[in-house]
């Protein structure tokens, strides 16, 4: 059939396509005042908006959608913006970050907390004034109606904490205080609401402050990891030909048949905790589990951790996640909030954004909400980089005794430079005597199945998965994801899952779970037909999050743009329970929302299109949608991306700038 569109293009039907300046000019022409969504409608702006987008594509052209190395930074850099702490967490101040390639280098470095010039004090948002923690050097307003004569204006009517919750944890400084505020300025509390939450434990996996405390002070000890390290030593400590003394641990045991996925039910009665509903104390409570300074043999339920390392590893729990569809990792995109969506629509296991060992190992906040969990999240794990089995094999046995998963994965698959170039990530692919030691070693201390993510190897012609994959069973691992590309590759052309079949083959009986390029339930079926024990979606989920409802429902879903936008709602309501919502939790919410739109708007609605399904390698072309707000939608200029985080959140603070972290249109 004739496609009214050059090849690389979506086949959009005839009659929806338009130009470049016929879109523009139409969401111009809607967001005049009086109109639908809206505010300024200036001459100017067109060429403005052009210019924009124009500059926008050349500053992504050079990087591919692979995540930045936001969190990767040398060890003396502090922590960064995504640190995301309750109501009244203490003020940091912040060094610029090192930044890597594929990174968008012109991004203004605006923090949101740039946009208040006069905070209040934690102290008294908290409601215990006189309690000032900084005392007199305290630089925050302390007189609440000084503090609100200067507060920007509320953004909207409704607190969707208040009305979740009964109580807004962020009172005066919420930016939907009126919702919740009394004559005197006191924060309203609904009893009867607040009390159903009473002793519900809706996030886990925080850090308490007596952990952090330990790691920064290098009190926590690290007893199986120093225990299997030292088994390393006498080979040269370097591993350089031989293999981790420590495999006596691991060895037999952890072989795959004993890993996952048979569904024999046979548990280790020991951890059954791990899957269990979430019931606890607070709405954000510190881990139950990371709090007091570790025994010298800490114990698990009845058993003391040694009994636990007697039965392990062929006791250890199964993950059973055969079939099952794997929302793969994101850095900066697969935030809490975002995952709470994917779960709705059906993604049955999830993943935490990949965190970096030695900033974990550090206590440092930001890296550490990286590990937390929702209580809807009920297959979780979470993703780490490292580079050395001492670093590696210590921060798992430190996630083994303080948060809750079902799985711990290593990213081997990560290439950036930063991390490669430290020996983490892909390059582990090429340095097999540590990898060994790492996943040996992690295996070693970990009660939860462990996994590997990695590409097809790191140059473009010459794949080394199906080389490292039998080693990788051997050595103890519970399941492989392979994404079908290499280093070199990227995003450019097609993931190769022909290769990933083989892989699939050779990884046997070890499940191994198939990565790249699906975006409808068609992908998805022909990867299954592949062999893989799964599969894992990245993009596509960033793309329309209700892939995983057509995949299991098996049709295409022309969803309507209101249904989109209800998305939206949702995802900004999680995000402001998520990172709060006095100003700070706002802007980053609105941060991360548009570093979803960014990928949000190659979605083409199923109705527009000629022949389905969409690709995900194919670029749209410039269309108009069925309504106004399609048409918004599938813009690709970020003021009009703005435009919709101002629908949702409020117009944006003055002098507010926004470009997105990575390139989402890499079609090439
Ligand atoms: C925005 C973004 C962030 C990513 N972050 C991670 C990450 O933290 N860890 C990881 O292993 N892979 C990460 N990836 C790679 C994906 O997990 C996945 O392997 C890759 O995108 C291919 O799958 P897809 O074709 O379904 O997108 C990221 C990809 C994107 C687009
Ligand atoms: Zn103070
Ligand atoms: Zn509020």
């Amino acid at each position: 059939m004739a496609a009214a569109v050059p090849p690389g293009v979506a086949p959009v039907r005839a009659r929806f396509l338009t130009s470049k300046e016929e879109f523009h000019a139409f969401l111009r022409a809607g967001s005049e005042p009086g109109s639908q969504v809206g505010d300024e409608g200036e001459e100017e702006k067109k060429e403005e908006d052009e210019e924009k987008e124009e500059e926008q594509e050349e500053q992504v052209s050079s990087c591919q959608s692979e995540p930045p190395a936001k969190r990767v930074r040398a060890e003396d850099l502090g922590q960064d913006e995504e640190n995301q702490e309750g109501a009244g967490a203490e003020e940091k101040e912040l060094p610029e970050r090192k930044r890597a390639r594929g990174q968008n280098k012109s991004r203004p470095c605006m923090k949101p907390n740039h946009y208040e010039q006069s905070r209040l004090c934690p102290s008294v948002t908290q409601g215990r004034p006189g309690k000032c923690f900084y005392g007199p050097r305290c630089r925050f307003l302390h007189d609440v109606g000084e503090y609100l004569a200067g507060k920007p204006s509320d953004l909207g009517q409704r607190c969707v904490l208040f009305d979740t919750f009964g109580r807004c944890p962020y009172g005066v400084t919420c930016r939907f205080a009126r919702a919740h505020l009394g004559d005197g300025h006191q924060n309203i509390v609904n009893a009867a609401l607040a009390q159903q939450w009473e002793g519900k434990l809706l996030v886990r996996n925080n850090l308490s402050k007596d952990l952090q405390h330990q790691l920064r002070k290098r009190k926590f000890v690290f007893q199986k990891a120093e225990e299997y390290l030292r088994g390393l030593k006498p080979r040269g400590g370097d591993g350089k030909g031989g293999k981790a003394t420590g495999e006596q641990e691991v060895s037999n045991c952890a072989a795959p048949q004993e890993g996952l996925g048979d569904g024999d039910g046979h548990e280790c009665p020991v951890l059954q905790e791990q899957g269990e509903d979430p019931k606890a104390e607070a709405l954000q409570s510190p881990s139950s589990r990371g709090d007091g300074v570790a025994p010298s043999v800490p114990t698990v339920g009845p058993l003391t951790d040694e009994d636990v390392t007697k039965l392990r590893p062929c006791e250890k729990k199964k993950l059973e996640i055969q079939g099952k569809l794997y929302l793969a990792p994101l850095t900066t995109c697969g935030n809490l909030p975002f995952r709470r969506i994917c779960k709705r629509f059906g993604a049955d296991v999830t993943c935490g954004e990949m965190a970096v060992c030695t900033n974990l190992l550090q206590g440092q906040s930001s890296e550490w909400a990286l590990l937390k969990r929702h209580h809807t999240e009920d297959i979780f794990g979470v993703q780490l980089e490292g580079a050395f089995p001492d670093t590696m094999t210590k921060c798992a046995e430190l996630l083994n005794r303080t948060i809750e998963v079902d799985f711990v994965d290593i990213n081997v698959g990560c290439p950036i430079d930063l991390v490669y170039k430290k020996g983490g990530g892909c390059a582990l692919m090429t340095r097999s005597n540590k990898f060994e030691q790492i996943v040996r070693g992690m295996n070693s201390v970990l009660d939860v199945p462990l996994t590997v993510k990695i590409r097809t190897g790191v140059q473009e012609k010459i794949n080394v998965a199906h080389k490292i994959i039998p080693k990788i069973r051997e050595w103890g691992a519970s399941m492989v994801t392979l994404h079908g590309r290499s280093r070199e590759q990227r995003y450019t052309r097609s993931a190769d899952w022909e290769y990933i079949a083989e892989c699939a083959k050779i990884a046997s009986p070890m499940p191994l779970f198939g990565n790249g390029d699906i975006l409808s339930y068609e992908d998805a079926n022909r990867a299954m037909e592949t062999g893989v024990s799964g599969i894992m979606i990245a993009r596509g989920a960033l793309i329309k999050p209700w892939l995983f409802t057509e995949i299991k429902e098996q049709r295409h879903w022309d969803i309507s743009s209101g249904e989109r936008f209800d998305i939206l709602k949702d995802f900004t309501n999680y995000g402001l329970e998520h990172w709060g919502s006095d100003t700070q939790g706002v802007e980053k919410t609105r941060k991360f929302l548009l570093e979803w739109l960014s990928f949000l708007c190659r979605y083409i609605p199923v109705g527009l299109l000629e022949h389905l399904p969409q690709r995900i390698n194919e670029r749209p072309p410039y269309y108009l949608g069925r309504d106004y707000l399609e048409t918004l939608m599938a813009s690709q200029n970020v003021d009009d991306w703005i435009r919709i985080s101002e629908l949702l959140l409020g117009p944006v603070p003055p002098s507010f700038t926004f470009l997105p972290k990575h390139k989402a249109n890499s079609y090439r």
